[in-house]
């Protein structure tokens, strides 16, 4: 077989990232000079900057030559400081050695699919999920199982669903590896209670899946409600909680995570060997980003500072835009208690639109509004906007989705 006959893998049909797929027409609409009103993209930093303390430790890194490569599971600095934040934050001890930097959190859920998924194969998440999960474990030759999230009920998680989904897949012939959290949660903003949590581990424990935590936003708090991490409720239970400096710091562009696998059960052991040979593969992380991420993590002060400022306007412009989607018939949209989404439900039958994709192009199209189609999430009949832009964009947002829903 030739090159030019036989050019990508079968598995590349699974490669895409729908929040990405408007961007040909965005930039067709730039390119006219039109402004466009752009919801679409989780991006803190064109909103809020770089925090200056930790550009400054970046620069400082760079002129003191700390550029080359580093170790491949991250300098030993940074990995200190990302266990202290654990002890500081949820009280939980964490052994620095169980901690590895990767290139953003993105990085860490490639190496956990490369390190548990093959053929007959697969894993549980929570639908609607943030669209690289379902992607990257059918990448690797694996099956999805999706466990709904219940709208009606703020998009909780439920205990009966999870169980039922489970026995289904595994009915199917499915060797399921984990269940995938995401919490806060993106797309739809909401956050686990501690009581849903301990469901999900009770379930985890009892049909001897792992548990995988994605909780980038577990600073990006919008109510009067604590954070729990997965770590709090499932001592004894092989668990991973991934993070990054991409939300909480607002640092999108450094492309730092990390991923931390605390327990030490056999399970946990093996796979913090293989995601350790994985970064050996890759050689490192940003070695400077590494560096500020250690200003990131140690300057406590300066980051409360800086992330109370971010969290006070998201939490207002989320509030606002809650209520305006609400104002628009047809449209109903659940608070958002974390993250920087909403994912307001559109009733399709009062428009002339089969599905939200053609809502969401339409929409780009003539409003020039910039938003995600809620099946790019895996739920059709929503959209996902963000609540980053000032209250002047939302508002654009929210004026162009009630032009398209009168027709
Ligand atoms: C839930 C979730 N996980 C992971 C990511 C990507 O994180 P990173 O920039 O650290 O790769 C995002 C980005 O939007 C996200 O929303």
């Amino acid at each position: 077989m030739s090159f030019s006959n036989n050019t990508l893998a079968d598995r590349m049909e699974h490669a895409h990232y729908p929040i990405r797929e408007l961007f040909p027409i965005a930039e067709e609409i730039k390119r006219t000079g039109a402004e466009i009103y752009n919801a679409s993209i989780g991006d803190p930093v064109p909103y809020f900057g770089v925090a200056k303390y930790i550009a400054k430790a970046y620069c400082k890194a760079l002129k003191e030559g700390n550029a080359s490569y580093s170790r491949s599971p991250g300098i030993f600095e940074l990995l200190e400081e990302i266990a202290k934040r654990y002890k500081r934050l949820y009280g939980l001890e964490i052994e620095p050695s169980k901690v590895f930097v990767t290139q953003g959190l993105s990085e860490a859920v490639a190496f956990l699919a490369e390190s548990l998924i093959q053929p007959g194969r697969g894993a549980v998440l929570f639908n609607p999920y943030y669209p690289v999960y379902a992607p990257m474990i059918r990448l690797f030759g694996g099956t999805v199982a999706f466990s709904c999230l219940k709208e009606e009920r703020g998009w909780a998680p439920s205990k009966d669903d999870l169980e039922e989904k489970i026995k289904k897949a595994k009915a199917d012939g499915v060797d399921l590896e984990f269940i995938l959290i995401i919490n806060p949660n993106n797309p739809t903003g909401s956050m686990c209670s501690r009581k849903e949590l301990e469901e999900v581990v009770e379930v985890a424990k009892n049909n001897d899946l792992l548990i995988i935590s994605d909780e980038i936003y577990d600073e990006m708090i919008l109510v009067d409600e604590k954070m729990t991490c997965i770590g709090q409720v499932a001592k004894g239970v092989p668990h991973v909680i991934m993070n990054g400096l991409s939300k909480n710091w607002g640092c999108t562009g450094f492309r730092i995570g990390w991923v931390l696998i605390p327990e030490d059960d056999e399970g946990s052991k093996k796979l913090r060997e293989g995601i350790n040979n994985l970064a050996t593969m890759r050689l490192c992380a940003s070695t400077p980003a590494q560096y500020a991420g250690v200003e990131a993590l140690s300057n406590v002060k300066a980051h409360r500072k800086f992330l109370r400022y971010m969290v006070k306007n998201i939490k207002d412009r989320a509030e606002f835009m809650q209520k305006r989607l609400n104002e628009i018939e047809g449209v109903s949209c659940q608070k958002a208690k974390g993250a920087f989404y909403l994912f307001p439900r559109i009733d399709l039958s009062k428009t002339k639109f089969k599905d939200d994709k053609e809502f969401c192009t339409e929409l780009l199209r003539r409003e020039h509004v910039w938003v995600t189609r809620g099946s790019g999430f895996g739920l059709d009949g929503h959209l996902r906007t963000t609540v980053l832009p000032p209250i002047e964009v939302l508002e654009k947002v929210a004026q162009g989705i009630e032009n398209l829903m009168r027709g």
